[in-house]
Order: structure tokens, then C-alpha cells, then sequence
């Protein structure tokens, strides 16, 4: 890795903060989509919360990009990677999800703007001005090419799972707010495949890029989605009594 050494510090308080929000997340469910509750403050539209929770990632990301000079191909391609995630997460995603008669607290939206801004101002710094030499430099071996592979089997995974979820409401006769149990692709295994699909992106991401800044983004990743699978899981089994017991929360037939 080609971090400072100052990054370490910065790398654990950060990290120690992700520690903290997944004990944190295993007793609060955070307050939006299916967990959503009253006494939460003031909302906004779900659609107009994901652009904008978001969107701040790749614009953040963007500017850091063209105020370093000459990045170097290891320093592109993460680019690359995070502008092909963030760019369906901000403006495709919240425009095809069925979500347009539900809110947001504008509480949980401020939350994910905060951690979006300091996530990617860590990924940029570490991509664009900290990476020196040969760190900066694309090597195509075994371990890169295991990270390429894995974020777009990750990619692939949790795209396919959100098109599973929104097939669920864009097939009734008129749009709704309602919940069914999903039958399809690695629904029939986990509760959140769209979690696990995002959850090994990210390690894919960290294998590749491979320093401090991308391994904390995929600490932080599982410190938000472990929880809220478990407590995904649990909701699918209180709502509906009829759900596949043999179901696991996010890896098939373990957990
Ligand atoms: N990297 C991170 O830290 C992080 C954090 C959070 C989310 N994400 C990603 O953001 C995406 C959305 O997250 P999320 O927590 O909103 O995922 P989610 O709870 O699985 O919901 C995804 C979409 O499907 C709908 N939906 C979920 N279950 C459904 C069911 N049984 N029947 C019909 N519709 C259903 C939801 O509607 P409602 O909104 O009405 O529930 C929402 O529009 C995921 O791909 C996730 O991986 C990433």
C-alpha cells in the first residue's frame, strides 16, 4: 500500500467509527424503506433523498479527479469503477425503484450524505494524491484480477436483485407501496442478495485499489448492511408466515 503514514490514524479512527455504527445498527433499525417508523423528524421524497445521498459520492469523487494531476492507471481504473457504481446508484437506481409515493427522514438522508462526503473524500485523496510510484500503477495479477472479478460479480448480483424487488411492484396493475416475498434469482437463498451483491463489489474494490481508504469502505459497507440484513430477515419472517424458513439473512445457507 502507498498511504502516508498519517493515513493509519484517519484509517482508525474511521474504521473504529464503522465498529461502532454496526453495534449501534444491531439494536436501531435505520428508519427508512421497509423499517421505516413515525417520530423520525421531518422527510423528503425516497427518489429526490437517493439522488442526493448519493450523487454527493460521485461529485465528490469527480472534483478530487480533476484537481490531481496526471492519476495513474491504478488510480483510473477505481475511478472508473466508481463512477460506473455511483452513476447507476445515483440517477438510475432511485429513477427506476418503485418508490414514488415513499419518503425518507430527512434525518437518515443527512446521515448518508455525511458518510458519502468523507467516504469518497478518503477514496479520492488515497486514489489521486496518495498512491506514489509503482502503487500508482495498474499490475494485472492474481489478486487484481480476483478484485476486477469480484466487483462485477457483485455489480451484477446486486442490480439483478433490485430489478428482482422492483419486478415485485411494477407487475401489479398499479404501482404501489406493498411488500411480497421475492422468488427469484439468489432471493430464493438469502434475504438481502442485493446486500451481499454490493457487500463483495466492495471487497472486490479493496483487493484491487488496495489501501486503507478502499479496505474502510468495505468495513464501513458491512458495518451498514450485516445489520440491517439480520434485521431484514427478521421482518420477512414476522410479516409473512409463510417465509422460506431455510432463507439465511446474506450468505446462502450460513448466515
Ligand atoms: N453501501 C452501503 O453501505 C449501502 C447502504 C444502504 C443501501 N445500499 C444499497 O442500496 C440499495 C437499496 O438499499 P435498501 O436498503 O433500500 O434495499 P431494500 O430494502 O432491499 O430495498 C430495495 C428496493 O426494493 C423495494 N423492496 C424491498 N423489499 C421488497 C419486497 N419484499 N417487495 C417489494 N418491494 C421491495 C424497496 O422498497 P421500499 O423502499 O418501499 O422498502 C426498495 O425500493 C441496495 O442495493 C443496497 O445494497 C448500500
Amino acid at each position: 500500500m502507498g498511504d502516508p503514514s498519517w493515513a493509519w490514524p484517519v484509517f482508525l479512527i474511521w474504521t473504529g467509527l464503522a465498529c461502532i455504527c454496526f453495534a449501534i445498527l444491531m439494536f436501531v433499525r435505520a428508519p427508512y424503506g421497509r423499517h421505516q417508523q413515525a417520530g423520525w423528524g421531518p422527510t423528503l421524497p425516497a427518489r429526490t433523498a437517493w439522488v442526493l445521498m448519493e450523487g454527493c459520492s460521485l461529485m465528490v469523487m469527480t472534483g478530487l479527479f480533476f484537481a490531481s494531476h496526471a492519476p495513474g492507471t491504478l488510480a483510473l481504473t477505481g475511478f472508473s469503477l466508481w463512477l460506473f457504481h455511483y452513476g447507476y446508484r445515483s440517477f438510475i437506481y432511485p429513477v427506476r425503484a418503485q418508490i414514488t409515493h415513499k419518503t425518507m427522514p430527512l434525518l437518515v438522508a443527512l446521515l448518508a450524505i455525511t458518510f458519502n462526503i468523507v467516504n469518497a473524500t478518503f477514496n479520492g485523496l488515497a486514489l489521486f494524491f496518495w498512491q506514489p510510484g509503482e502503487a500508482a500503477t495498474l499490475n494485472l495479477g492474481l489478486t487484481s484480477l480476483a478484485g476486477l472479478f469480484l466487483f462485477g460479480m457483485g455489480f451484477s448480483i446486486h442490480l439483478h436483485s433490485d430489478q428482482v424487488l422492483r419486478e415485485l411492484r411494477s407487475s401489479t396493475s398499479s404501482p404501489s407501496t406493498e411488500y411480497q416475498i421475492p422468488n427469484k434469482g439468489l432471493h430464493r437463498w438469502v434475504s438481502s442478495p442485493n446486500y451481499l451483491g454490493e457487500l463483495i463489489q466492495w471487497l472486490g474494490f479493496a483487493l484491487l485499489i488496495n489501501n486503507l481508504a478502499a479496505w474502510s469502505f468495505f468495513i464501513w459497507t458491512g458495518a451498514n448492511l450485516i445489520p440491517r440484513a439480520i434485521a431484514n430477515r427478521a421482518w420477512y419472517k414476522t410479516t409473512f408466515t409463510d417465509y422460506p424458513g431455510h432463507r439465511t439473512a446474506l450468505i446462502p445457507f450460513l448466515f
